[in-house]
């Protein structure tokens, strides 16, 4: 078993059937919609960003069909699937619908996970999932404690997505306090992923397509959601919360250090920390989904560094050495693929966004092979309990 090297794919999406039909029932974003395309062919869309260009998206089986899923992850060698709803979740459901439908999304989940196929030769199941809480405004705590309290019972299902609003006022939201610890308490995994992006004026008039919301957009979404995580003292509370963050953290990880000195230098929440702001870094979890060897080389540094800044470290002065940073750092980052997000856009035999992201583990100067095995599956294994 120890010995085992699995390729674990822990950022990957699906909208489940009861979820695209809910979407293709709708008349406003998000919404599935169909058209006639130039071909004079019958094709579906998916519209889900404010402001998105209005022919939306390409969808298909790709996103609800568990065959495509396992046909993907065959393509690319990929052994288990840790999968998540993608956005916008249930964010723009009245409280009493988004509740009703979380819990059916979640068995329809675990139904997904537990019947698919199991590893070859091996105890795991191909498909683990992330069940979904009705994080919207006017839900009661008492709905998100019982959906926490279904899902943990669910066996296949390991964790939870999460996007950035919580129930409105976002994730710092005093409200969701005894969510944090009821999901601590549970040892599930929160994956905190991007929806809304940042105000769009900051775009400009250029059509641009998808580029900027997704390139930027997002990944400051879940810096900025992060952020006041952090500062809001959620991972003093709660030191044995598990949060993965999408697409490598996005900015969090340059910014982190400037994060430092700006509550240093701020009165009014200069002693609120237990710890410098760096050290919760360390804390967390960081996908592997940068598409670069030099953004991961940079995360796993950054992370890695993270308990020189606890508190007691901080005074006596602690460093790492640079190889020590790296072994510390790389266990938190685990790859991803995003798919079906990002296909490629004309026939390939794989998807040249899986292949960039597995090059790019695999290129990281001062990454040994233990370490890029482990981002490549080991680190997902032992986070979801599945070594
Ligand atoms: N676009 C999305 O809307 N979601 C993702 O997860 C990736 C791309
Ligand atoms: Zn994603």
């Amino acid at each position: 078993m120890a010995a085992r090297r699995l390729l674990v794919d822990i950022h990957t999406h699906v909208y489940l059937p009861r979820y695209a039909a809910f979407l293709r029932s709708r008349n406003s974003v998000p919404r599935i919609f169909t058209r006639t395309n130039d071909a004079g062919e019958s094709e579906e869309r998916l519209l889900i960003l404010d402001n998105e260009p209005s022919v939306g998206r390409p969808v298909g089986a790709q996103y609800w069909d568990r065959e495509e899923k396992l046909k993907f992850m065959d393509k690319h060698g990929i052994d288990v699937s840790v999968v998540s709803s993608a956005n916008p979740w249930l964010d723009f459901l009245p409280a009493s619908t988004a509740h009703k439908l979380a819990g059916e999304l979640n068995e329809d989940l675990e139904a997904y996970c537990a019947t698919s196929p199991s590893l070859q030769g091996d105890s795991l199941k191909r498909l683990y999932g992330f069940g979904l809480l009705p994080l919207v405004p006017e839900v009661t705590v008492q709905s998100l404690l019982d959906t926490v309290q279904q899902i943990s019972g669910l066996p296949h299902l390991k964790g939870i997505i999460m996007g950035t609003r919580g129930a409105g006022q976002g994730l710092d939201d005093d409200a969701l306090e005894p969510v944090w610890e009821a999901i601590a308490q549970a040892g599930l995994v929160v994956f905190l992923h991007p929806h809304y992006g940042v105000d769009g004026k900051a775009w400009g008039e250029k059509e641009n397509g998808h580029v900027l919301p997704l390139a930027l957009g997002f990944p400051f979404e879940t810096t900025i959601a992060t952020t006041r995580l952090i500062l809001s003292g959620v991972f003093d509370r709660h030191p044995t919360l598990r949060l993965l963050l999408a697409h490598s953290g996005g900015a969090l990880p340059q910014l982190s250090s400037r994060l430092a000195s700006c509550i240093d230098h701020d009165p009014v929440v200069a002693s609120r920390l237990q710890h410098d702001a760096r050290y919760y870094l360390g804390k967390l979890y960081f996908d592997a989904v940068a598409y670069g060897s030099e953004e991961l080389g940079f995360v796993s540094d950054v992370i890695g560094r993270a308990d020189a800044f606890a508190a007691r470290a901080a005074s006596a002065g602690a460093s790492r050495a640079v190889g020590e940073k790296c072994r510390l750092g790389s266990a938190k980052m685990l790859f991803g693929t995003d798919h079906p997000f990002f296909p490629p856009l004309s026939a390939t035999e794989k998807w040249k966004s899986v292949v960039e992201n597995l090059e790019a583990i695999d290129g990281v100067e001062g990454w040994t092979d233990v370490e890029k095995n482990g981002v490549r599956g080991g680190n997902a294994l032992k986070l979801f309990g599945l070594a």
